[in-house]
């Protein structure tokens, strides 16, 4: 039987500087999701890339004395490292300046222009150049970009436009028929309620006053909006308009594109409309997310308010990293960024609940039996307990993350752990070791215990990969796949177990 598909994308990132934390947020929540999938049995594509064109990169490259390629070259160089550094299984990197894409982009504006939906006229209008986004006067804050607070420029200038008010009717409808395609529900009434509400204008979707961008095959003064160019990258990247678009066939449309709640709005609005001109499926979820903040502010770029990642990732580990990233903060909320919080989770859950779970219990097995496994079966109705909520955990886990509540998930995964903490303190194996003949009741409970990590490990290997094949290695087992979670009592009798190794350091607050 062919396996089901599940197609998961990040924000192509502007690569105008470095990345920071926040866009490791996005990236490592969609990659235990991703991750999540695989493991349940899903052909998964995870696809992530760089949004390279654009006034604010050209700029930015004049400025360091560069072509724009090379300047965003280097970034990208940079953020494949980093995604390396994180663990980031991306099926797919895409960049838009990557042939296919402009190929892509330029047939699309090509066919719509051809049927009607883009046609020629003037713009005249406010646009802010960091955030790539045209403004009416009556959006602005303070005369400022709503979005970002910097100035606006007035532009006038020959341009194509986008029939967006053609489709606002179809548009509210798919909205009426498909209740879970914008979350969370408060994203959709905003969108309803500010866009939908005072009528959708036509699209400014081509610039002449730059030409860091894909040309208009038919009118090379003009290059396309940023972003017409970025949302295009969903299907590009699968090969849409191209000679193989067989992975556009299998894996379209997207099972959810996970965004920030700033750009919800092209995504929910832009993106659906474009899709419907192109008599293509529109994507099932678009889920936004909140920001990470620091002092109140979004971490961001151009604040400069931020560390290189791997500076984190060097101090305490990946899955120290990858496991705030998807804990700390509720998806949807905003949350606050600091790394005393990053230090307390880290020393809180993984230090304390999981690392010395697996060390006091490796470590136990070792003493009182060598290492040797084995289950006689002495079971008491405490145990009962213990078995049950490890059972429990599938449905419960799987649940989450297709709510895509990774956070909540990994929450109920610390549960079983947290009680298996409690385990050895009810059943006290150190007290079990002094009785001659208690010992098929001790070889029982470490056998419960290891039985917990392991099935918490299958599910680990989603959200803090390194450290769940540390444990496996330690127990011994290949048994770690999503079907052998649901059953307890895989490990073999006889297994010999490797020797304890820490999994995480407590980490010291510097004073
Ligand atoms: N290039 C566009 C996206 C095009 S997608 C077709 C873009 N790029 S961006 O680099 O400015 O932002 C990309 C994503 O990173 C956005 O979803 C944004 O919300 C996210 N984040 C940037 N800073 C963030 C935080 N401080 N916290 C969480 N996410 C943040 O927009």
């Amino acid at each position: 039987m062919e396996k089901k598909t599940f197609y998961i994308t990040t924000p192509i990132y502007y690569p105008s500087a470095n990345f920071h934390i926040g866009h490791c947020y996005t990236t490592i929540i969609d990659d235990a999701i991703a991750r999540f999938k695989r493991l349940e049995g899903y052909d998964v594509f995870y696809l992530t890339g760089t949004d390279e064109h654009g006034q604010k990169i050209q700029k930015k490259a004049e400025e360091a004395g560069v072509t724009p390629k090379e300047y965003v070259d280097k970034i990208v160089e940079d953020a494949k490292d980093l995604w390396k550094s994180l663990g980031i299984s991306y099926d797919k990197f895409i960049r838009t300046t990557d042939e296919e894409h402009v190929k892509c982009v330029q047939k699309i504006f090509k066919q719509l222009y051809d049927q009607g939906d883009i046609y020629k006229g003037e713009y005249k209008g406010l646009y802010c150049t960091p955030c790539e986004s045209f403004w009416t006067e009556s959006q602005l804050v303070d005369g400022k970009c709503p979005d970002c607070g910097r100035e606006v420029n007035e532009v006038s200038e020959e341009a194509y436009f986008l029939k967006l008010s053609k489709y606002q009717k179809r548009l509210e409808e798919y909205y009426e028929s498909h209740p879970d395609f914008i979350e969370p529900l408060s994203r959709k009434n905003e969108m309803i309620n500010n866009f939908l509400k005072p009528g959708l204008d036509d699209l400014c979707v081509s610039r002449t006053s730059f030409d860091w961008g894909i040309p208009v095959t038919f009118d090379e003064k003009h290059v396309v909006y940023v972003w017409l160019d970025a949302l295009s990258n969903y299907i590009s990247a699968l090969g849409y308009g191209s000679d193989d678009d067989s992975l556009f066939k299998k894996y379209w449309p997207a099972d959810v594109h996970v965004v920030g709640k700033e750009i919800v709005r092209f995504h929910v609005i832009i993106w659906p409309i474009v899709l419907m001109a192109l008599n293509l499926p529109i994507p099932k979820k678009v889920f936004g997310h909140g920001w990470l903040v620091i002092d109140g502010g979004k971490i961001s770029k151009s604040s400069g308010n931020y560390k290189d990642p791997r500076e984190y990732i060097d101090a305490y580990g990946v899955d120290a990293v990858r496991y705030y990233a998807l804990r700390e903060v509720p998806f949807g909320s905003d949350g606050t960024f600091s790394e005393k919080s990053l230090i307390n989770r880290t020393n809180a859950d993984l230090v304390n609940n999981l690392g010395n779970l697996v060390n006091r219990t490796v470590s136990m097995t070792k003493k009182y039996f060598d290492g040797i496994v084995s289950n006689p079966k002495v079971n008491e109705s405490l145990d009962d307990d213990l078995i049950e909520s490890c059972l429990k955990l599938n449905s419960i886990v799987c649940s989450k993350v297709d709510e895509l509540k990774v956070g909540e998930a990994l929450q109920e995964i610390f549960d079983v752990l947290k009680k298996a903490n409690k385990y050895i303190d009810d059943t006290m194996p150190w007290i079990l070791a002094k009785d001659e003949a208690k010992q098929d009741r001790l070889r029982t409970v470490l056998y419960n215990l290891l039985e917990t990590i392991r099935i918490c490990s299958v599910y680990l290997q989603a959200f803090i990969p390194v450290t769940a094949e540390k444990i496996f290695k330690q127990l011994n087992t290949d048994e770690n796949t999503f079907e052998s979670a649901k059953t307890f009592g895989l490990l073999k009798d006889g297994t010999l177990l490797n020797n304890p190794e820490h999994l995480f350091d407590r980490i010291e607050i510097e004073k």
